[in-house]
C-alpha cells in the first residue's frame, strides 16, 4: 500500500520526510513525492520511480527550506506509474496539497462536476479530486473544507492536506485506511504506519475511522466527521524497528496472510453494485461475452492455482467450457484458441516470463486477453487493455498469500460478471453468491483464529519426510495450493492428490505417521472424501481435515479437524487455503527456514 508521512515543528521538513518515507519502503511503491511550505510557497516535488530519484529531483530544483510538510510513496491503483500520477496533489491555486491512501469509488463523477464548476486536473487519479474539493469548499477553516469534502466521498482514505494560508498546521482524516500521529516535543509528526515515526517519538494516537486531525507543532486535535472532539488515548509503542517494519508481525508472510481480510475488503469494493457485479475497466461488450465458445486460463505457480478454481467457477456460474495450462507449458502445446476464445493470465507480479509469453502467443493465435494482476503498469498490462487488477497492495514475502485470495475474488467477480450478461444465473441466484462475497472478509478472519491449533501440528509434523494433500473438486485445487505453501518455505516434500486418484498409485506411499490434509469443504463430494479418508487411515496416516463448521462426519473420520465458517461452496477456497497458508509458515519457522526468503526462489521469476 501507499506511504503517507508528515511533519510540523521547528525543524526543516524534507529530511525528516525522505527518511520517514524510508522507513515505509519495504511496503512496495512506483513514486513519491514531498510538499514543503517556505515562505514564498508550497513547493511539490515528486517523480516516478524510487526515493533515490526523488532525491535527484530535490538535488536538482533545491530542496524546500520549509518546517512545515507531507510526503508520499505511491503504490498505483488509478492511473500508472509517472511524475504527474505522483502525490501530492495540488488543486487549481497551488496553495492545497495532499496525500492520500485508499480508493475513492466516485471520484469520475466528482471530477465531473469540479470540472463543469471550472476546476482544471493533471493528473489520471483519484486523489486529485480531493484537493479540488478542497479548494471548492475551503473557506478559511481547513478542518472544515476537509470534512464537507470527506462528507463527498465513497470509498477509503487516509488523507494528508496542507493549506498555504495555514502555515501552523496539518490535517489528517481517516476512513478504512491506517493513519497514526506521532507525539513529539514541540513537534508531530503524521504517518500512515508506525515505522516512519518511531525514530523521533513512541508515544502515538492511532487515528481510527471516522476521525478528523488538527496537527500543530505543540497539538493533535482529533474530532469526529461531525466535528464533535474525540479523546484518545496514547499507544506507547514497544516495537523495535525492524518489527515494526513488518506492523508488528514477525515476518512479512504473517502479516501478508492476516492482510487478506482487508485485501478481499479492497477488491471487492466498487465492483459489487445494486446486486450486479460492475467490472467499470473492461471493454468487452455484449455480443463478444455472448459468442464466447471457450476460456484459456494460464498462470504460474500459486496463480495456476487460482486458475484451477477459476474454471471450476467458470463453468459452474457461466457454462463455459475452460481449459488451464501452465503458462510454462501451453505455448508449447499448439493451443486451439482463436477469436471466438478469451485467454486469462493471471499474475500477481505482470512480470512473470512465462505468462506474458503465454499472454503473446494468445494474441497471436487471435484470441482477446484479459490479464488479473496485482500490480498497476506491470507489462501484462501493457499488452492488454483488459485488466481486473487485485487490490491486495504488495505483497513481499516470496510466497504468495493475499494475492492468491485476491486472485480467487477477481476470479469469482468476472464469472458472475459472465453468467450475469449471459444470463445463465437467475438475480436470485445472482444475489445469493454476492451476500455470500460479501461476507468473506469477516469469515477469513474467523478462520485465522485456527493460528494455535495449527502451530502444534506444525510442531508435530516439522520433521516428516513427506506430507500430503487430497481433496476433490475445489478442495483439489486448494489442496494443490497448500502443497506449495509447504514445500516452497518449510523444504518438506508435499504433495498434492485428487482422493480419488490415490488407490492408481500414491497410496503406496500413505505409510505409518505419514500427515495427510484432507480438504472436505465440497458436501456434494463428502461421502466420497470420507471413504478416501478411511483408505489412508487404513494405511496409518494421521489425517487433519479442513471442515466446515459443524462437519460431524469429518469429525468422526479425521483425527483432527480445522473448521470453517460455512460459506457457498464454490467460496470455500478462499477460507480453506488460510489453516495451510499458516501451517506452511510455522513448519516453515519450526525448521528454521528463512520464511519471507526461501532458498533458490524469487518473487517474481522474469526469465523463462
Ligand atoms: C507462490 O507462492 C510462488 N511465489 C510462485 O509460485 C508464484 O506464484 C509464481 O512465480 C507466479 O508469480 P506471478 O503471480 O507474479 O506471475
Amino acid at each position: 500500500m501507499c506511504g503517507i508521512v508528515g511533519y510540523i515543528g521547528p525543524q526543516p521538513a524534507a529530511p525528516i520526510l525522505l527518511k520517514g518515507l524510508e522507513k515505509l519502503e519495504y511496503r512496495g511503491y512506483d513514486s513519491a513525492g514531498i510538499a514543503v511550505r517556505d515562505l514564498e510557497r508550497l513547493s511539490v516535488i515528486k517523480t516516478v520511480g524510487r526515493l533515490q530519484d526523488l532525491r535527484a529531483r530535490l538535488e536538482e530544483q533545491g530542496v524546500p527550506q520549509g518546517s512545515l510538510g507531507i510526503g508520499h510513496t505511491r503504490w498505483a491503483t488509478h492511473g500508472r506509474p509517472s511524475d504527474i500520477n505522483a502525490h501530492p496533489h495540488s488543486d487549481c491555486s497551488g496553495r492545497i496539497a495532499v496525500v492520500h491512501n485508499g480508493i475513492i469509488e466516485n471520484y469520475k463523477e466528482l471530477r465531473e462536476w469540479l470540472v463543469e464548476e471550472g476546476h482544471t486536473f493533471k493528473s489520471e487519479t483519484d486523489t486529485e479530486t480531493i484537493a479540488h474539493l478542497i479548494e471548492r469548499f475551503y473557506e478559511g477553516d481547513l478542518v472544515d473544507a476537509v470534512r464537507k469534502t470527506i462528507k463527498r466521498l465513497e470509498g477509503s482514505f487516509a488523507l494528508g492536506v496542507l493549506h498555504f494560508d495555514q502555515p501552523q498546521e496539518i490535517v489528517a482524516a481517516r476512513q478504512h485506511s491506517p493513519l497514526v500521529v506521532g507525539l513529539g516535543d514541540g513537534e508531530n509528526f503524521l504517518a500512515s504506519d508506525i515505522p516512519a515515526v518511531l525514530e523521533h517519538t513512541k508515544k502515538v494516537y492511532i487515528i481510527d475511522d471516522g476521525e478528523v486531525v488538527r496537527l500543530t507543532s505543540d497539538q493533535a486535535e482529533i474530532f469526529d466527521f461531525a466535528g464533535r472532539p474525540v479523546r484518545k488515548e496514547i499507544f506507547e509503542v514497544a516495537w523495535d524497528p525492524v518489527l515494526a517494519e513488518k506492523g508488528g508481525y514477525p515476518h512479512f508472510m504473517l502479516k501478508e496472510i492476516y492482510e487478506q481480510p482487508q485485501a478481499v475488503r479492497d477488491t471487492l469494493q466498487g465492483r459489487l453494485n445494486g446486486g450486479r457485479v460492475v467490472l467499470p475497466d473492461l471493454t468487452l461488450d455484449l455480443a463478444y461475452l455472448r459468442g464466447l465458445r471457450k476460456i484459456f486460463i494460464t498462470a504460474a505457480g500459486t496463480a495456476y492455482h487460482a486458475g484451477i478454481v477459476g474454471k471450476y467457477v467458470i463453468e459452474k456460474l457461466a457454462r463455459i467450457p475452460v481449459e488451464v495450462d501452465l503458462s510454462s507449458e501451453f505455448r508449447y502445446r499448439n493451443p486451439m484458441l482463436g477469436p471466438d476464445c478469451l485467454t486469462i493470465v493471471i499474475s500477481q507480479s505482470g512480470e512473470t516470463a512465462d505468462t506474458l509469453a503465454s499472454l503473446r502467443e494468445a494474441k497471436r493465435l487471435g484470441s482477446k486477453v484479459l490479464a488479473i494482476t496485482n500490480v498497476v503498469g506491470s507489462s501484462v498490462t501493457r499488452e492488454t487493455p483488459e485488466v481486473i487488477y487485485t487490490l491486495a497492495g504488495p505483497e513481499i514475502a516470496v510466497a504468495s498469500t493475499k494475492a492468491y485470495t485476491t486472485q480467487l475474488i477477481a476470479l469469482y467477480l468476472f464469472a458472475l460478471y459472465l453468467a450475469q450478461e449471459r444470463q445463465t444465473l437467475s438475480e436470485q441466484q445472482l444475489a445469493e453468491y454476492i451476500a455470500a462475497l460479501e461476507q468473506l472478509p469477516q469469515a477469513i478472519s474467523a478462520t485465522l483464529s485456527c493460528e494455535e491449533a495449527v502451530v502444534g501440528l506444525a510442531q508435530e509434523f516439522k520433521d516428516k519426510e513427506d506430507i500430503f494433500f487430497i481433496g476433490r473438486g475445489l478442495d483439489y485445487a486448494v489442496a494443490m495450493e497448500g502443497s506449495l505453501k509447504l514445500k516452497e518455505i518449510s523444504y518438506i516434500h508435499a504433495e498434492a492428490y485428487a482422493a480419488g486418484e490415490l488407490k492408481h498409485g500414491t497410496l503406496a506411499l500413505i505409510v505409518e505417521g505419514v500427515p495427510v490434509f484432507a480438504l472436505i469443504t465440497q458436501e456434494s463430494l463428502r461421502d466420497k472424501m470420507i471413504s478416501n479418508i478411511k483408505e489412508v487411515k487404513a494405511r496409518g496416516a494421521t489425517v487433519i481435515g479442513v471442515a466446515n463448521e459443524g462437519d460431524r462426519f469429518a469429525e468422526e473420520a479425521c483425527d483432527q479437524v480445522i473448521f470453517i465458517p460455512r460459506t457457498n461452496e464454490i467460496l470455500t477456497p478462499v477460507l480453506a487455503v488460510a489453516p495451510l497458508q499458516l501451517f506452511a509458515y510455522h513448519a516453515a519457522l519450526a525448521r528454521g527456514c528463512d520464511v519471507d526468503k526461501p532458498r533458490n526462489l524469487a518473487k517474481s521469476v522474469t526469465v523463462e
